[in-house]
């Protein structure tokens, strides 16, 4: 039976890279067509640490996306948490209507990370307990980093090894655990319930629709390879059925990042998936398989919101039940093109603005 048409109220990306410059001013059009807002990471070079730094970017955001013919977009940020983030940071960024939390990396974890935390319950006790006082949210990147601990089990130890005793010191923080890829983190999120819930997950279309086989097929696939890195088929089917079960605590963030072709094929390629011309689809692709495709309007469109305390937004998008390929590269730097996810595939289905 062919599949109808589907009208869901204008989503929101909660977790997205933008970069800066010639980058930022390529891909943040791709994203304002099919969003709203979005929660936009600060891993730049160097990273966005402080309220006025990320003023400053923020006005650049919504400059490049007025040029790209969206002044309606609305930019979110977070800030890069560090070993020296201090409470009166932490009180300012609070106050700020477009700063929405401050994000944990872990040091060496990915992409610009390097200014990450090294100690976060020895180093940033200050900044949590501020962030615990004001409603701040942690964003989380939960893999731990150790050299022996497996690629693949780094989230799953990121729960027993940091998350709970971080919870344990400061149980009213509010946490959003970011790109989740197992069915432990899925299952961990899942089981706090009650009014005064204070976690939540963001979950990517790539880790909804493909295991870790995908990188490997028929030979190394660069373009697939993101952190935390695709994961074994019955954590997907975990992450699909948090989705299906219609829990409004699981929520859309792209995490599409944007890397230039020469870098992802490359001996040491970057991680990141550019998903952001084609999100919506994806996700369209990955509910409509698993059966649940009434699910996406909530996932997409309002548990971010209500978990960030924001109003839902108005209008509406639509998804068409009908075939499009997708480019097998798109303008990205001088000579330098992008990738993006899916590239050179055809999917079954169309985003179209309401
Ligand atoms: C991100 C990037 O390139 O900035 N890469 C990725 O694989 N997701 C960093 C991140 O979110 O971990
Ligand atoms: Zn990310």
């Amino acid at each position: 039976m062919p599949l109808d048409d589907l009208r869901i109220r204008t989503p929101d990306d909660w977790h997205l890279h933008l970069r800066d410059g010639d980058a930022l001013r390529a891909v943040v059009g791709a994203t304002a067509r099919q969003f709203r807002r979005a929660l936009v990471m600060p891993n730049l070079r160097p990273p966005v640490t402080t309220v006025a730094a990320g003023e400053a970017y923020l006005k650049r955001i919504r400059e490049a996306a007025t040029m790209a013919g969206h002044p309606e977009f609305e930019p979110y940020l977070t800030l890069y948490l560090t070993d020296n983030t201090t409470a009166e940071e932490v009180r300012r960024a609070a106050q700020h209507p477009h700063i929405l939390g401050f994000k944990l990396y872990p040091a060496g974890a990915t992409t610009n990370s390097d200014s990450g935390v090294t100690d976060l319950l020895g180093k940033c006790g200050a900044a949590l307990a501020e962030m615990e006082r004001t409603g701040l949210v942690l964003n989380l990147h939960g893999e731990v980093t150790h050299a022996e601990v497996d690629v693949f089990d780094r989230e799953a130890r990121f729960i027993d090894d940091q998350l709970l005793p971080l919870r344990a010191r400061y149980p009213a923080l509010r946490i959003v655990f970011e790109h989740i890829t197992t069915r432990e983190a899925a299952q961990y999120v899942q089981a706090e319930a009650g009014e005064h819930r204070r976690i939540a997950a963001s979950i990517t279309p790539q880790h909804l629709l493909y295991n870790r086989n995908r990188i490997f097929q028929g030979g190394i696939r660069p373009h697939d390879y993101c952190l935390p890195v695709l994961k074994r088929e019955p954590h997907r089917e975990a992450l699909v059925a948090a989705v299906k079960g219609g829990s409004p605590w699981f929520f859309l963030g792209t995490d599409s990042a944007p890397h230039a072709q020469s870098t992802k094929e490359a001996s040491c390629g970057c991680a990141g998936c550019y998903s952001s011309p084609v999100a919506m689809e994806l996700y369209a692709m990955a509910l409509a398989q698993a059966d649940c495709l009434p699910q996406l309007e909530a996932f997409a469109s309002e548990n971010g919101a209500r978990f960030y305390g924001l109003p839902l937004n108005e209008g509406q998008v639509v998804l068409r039940a009908e075939a499009q390929t997708i480019p097998k590269s798109l303008p990205y730097l001088p000579n330098d093109p992008i990738v993006p996810l899916a590239a050179g595939e055809t999917l079954g289905w169309r985003f179209e603005r309401g």
